[in-house]
C-alpha cells in the first residue's frame, strides 16, 4: 500500500523544510507546493533524493494541480513570515492567506484531507492582554503596514472554521509565535537572523526603539514537533505554539553578542509603525491537548543557529 500523502504548501521555506524532513521520517510521502517567493529549493535539496518527496513550483492562489487530490494531510504554510518580506507585496500576501487558504480547504473538501493552517501570534496584533490566551480577540490595525499579514491570517482562520462548521472539513489552527533555528536565511529580516548575521560580520546590531519590547523565541525543533502533534490531535479551535519565556529585544541582542563573542555595538532606530510591545503565549491549551511544551533553551537554540549562520556566511564567501 502507498504511504499517505502530505501536501506542504510553503515547504521550501524555513519551517517547511524542517517539517518535510520530519514527515518523510514519519512515513509520509510529501508533495511541496511553493512559489519560491521567499523560500529556496536549496533548502529542501537534501530531500530531493528521497523517493517519497516531490517539489512543484506553484503559487497557491492559482488552481492547484490534480495530484493534490490524493492528500490525507495538508499543511498550509505558504506565506512570507518576515515583516520585510510580507510588506514588499501586500496584495499578494493578503491573497496568499485568503485565496490560497480557500483553495486548500476546497481541495480538502474533495479529498477528505485534514488541513493544518499555520496561523500566527500576529492575529493578536499589539496585544492589550498578557500573556495571550487563544480566547483573546486581538488588537489589530486593519489598514496598517502589517495588516496584509495579520488580517490575511485572521481571515484564513475564519475560513478554516467556516469550512469546518458548515462543510465538515477537519481543520487544525496553529497560532505560531516567533520561531528560529538553523535554516533561517541571512537576508530574511527577522530579529534573530538579523542580530546573528550582524554580530558575525562585526556590524552594528539594529535595535528598534529602546529594545524593551518583548518577544518569545521558540526553537524550530519544538515548533515542528508542536505542528505534528497538533495535526494528530482532536482539537478544532486555534492553539498557541510558542515559548512562554519572554525576552526583551535588548536581552536577545546581548545574548547574541555573548554567544558569538562579537564586539559589535548596538544601533538604535525608530520603532516601526504598529510594532507589538509585548508578545508572549499562554500555552496551557497545547500542554493539555498535545502534551507539548518547548524543550530547547534560548542559549542552546541560539548556539545551534549561530553555527548554521557561520557555515552559511563562510560558504557564501
Ligand atoms: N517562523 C515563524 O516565526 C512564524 C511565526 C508565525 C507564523 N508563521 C507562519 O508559518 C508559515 C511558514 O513560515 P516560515 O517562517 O517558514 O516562512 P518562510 O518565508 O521561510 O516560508 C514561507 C514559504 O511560503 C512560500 N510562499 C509564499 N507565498 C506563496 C504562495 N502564494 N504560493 C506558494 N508558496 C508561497 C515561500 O516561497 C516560502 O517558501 C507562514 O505561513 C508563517 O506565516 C511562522
Amino acid at each position: 500500500m502507498n504511504a499517505p500523502l502530505a501536501v506542504v504548501t510553503g515547504g521550501a521555506g524555513f519551517l517547511g523544510g524542517h517539517l518535510c524532513r520530519r514527515l518523510l521520517e514519519g512515513g509520509f510521502r510529501v508533495l511541496v507546493l511553493d512559489d519560491f517567493s521567499t523560500g529556496d529549493p536549496a533548502s529542501v535539496a537534501a530531500l530531493a533524493e528521497h523517493p517519497g518527496f516531490a517539489l512543484r513550483r506553484h503559487d497557491i492562489t492559482q488552481p492547484w494541480p490534480a495530484e493534490v487530490g490524493e492528500a490525507a494531510r495538508i499543511f498550509n504554510l505558504a506565506c512570507p513570515a518576515s515583516p520585510a518580506a510580507y510588506q514588499r507585496s501586500p496584495v499578494q500576501t493578503t491573497l496568499t492567506s485568503t485565496l490560497g487558504t480557500w483553495r486548500a480547504l476546497e481541495v480538502a473538501l474533495q479529498s477528505g484531507a485534514r488541513v493544518l493552517q499555520a496561523s500566527t501570534s500576529e492575529v493578536y496584533g499589539d496585544p492589550e492582554v498578557h500573556p495571550q490566551h487563544e480566547s483573546y480577540r486581538g488588537h489589530v490595525n486593519p489598514i496598517g503596514p502589517r495588516a496584509c499579514y495579520d488580517e490575511g491570517k485572521r481571515v484564513a482562520e475564519t475560513l478554516c472554521m467556516a469550512y469546518h462548521l458548515e462543510r465538515g472539513v477537519e481543520v487544525r489552527i496553529a497560532r505560531l509565535f516567533n520561531s528560529y533555528g538553523p535554516g533561517l536565511r541571512p537576508g530574511d529580516g527577522r530579529v534573530v537572523s538579523n542580530f546573528i548575521v550582524q554580530a558575525l560580520r562585526g556590524e552594528p546590531l539594529t535595535v528598534y526603539g529602546e529594545g524593551r519590547q518583548t518577544r518569545s523565541f521558540c526553537h524550530v525543533d519544538d515548533t515542528v514537533d508542536g505542528l505534528l502533534r497538533l495535526m494528530d490531535a482532536s482539537i478544532e479551535g486555534p492553539v498557541n505554539l510558542g515559548n512562554p519565556q519572554e525576552y526583551s529585544v535588548l536581552d536577545l541582542a546581548e545574548r547574541v553578542l555573548r554567544l558569538t563573542g562579537s564586539r559589535s555595538r548596538l544601533e538604535h532606530r525608530p520603532l516601526p509603525a504598529d510594532d507589538p510591545k509585548r508578545r508572549c503565549p499562554d500555552i496551557s491549551l497545547a500542554e493539555r491537548h498535545l502534551g507539548w511544551c518547548p524543550r530547547v533553551t534560548l542559549d542552546a537554540g541560539l548556539r545551534d543557529t549561530i553555527e548554521h549562520f557561520r557555515r552559511e556566511l563562510t560558504s557564501a564567501r
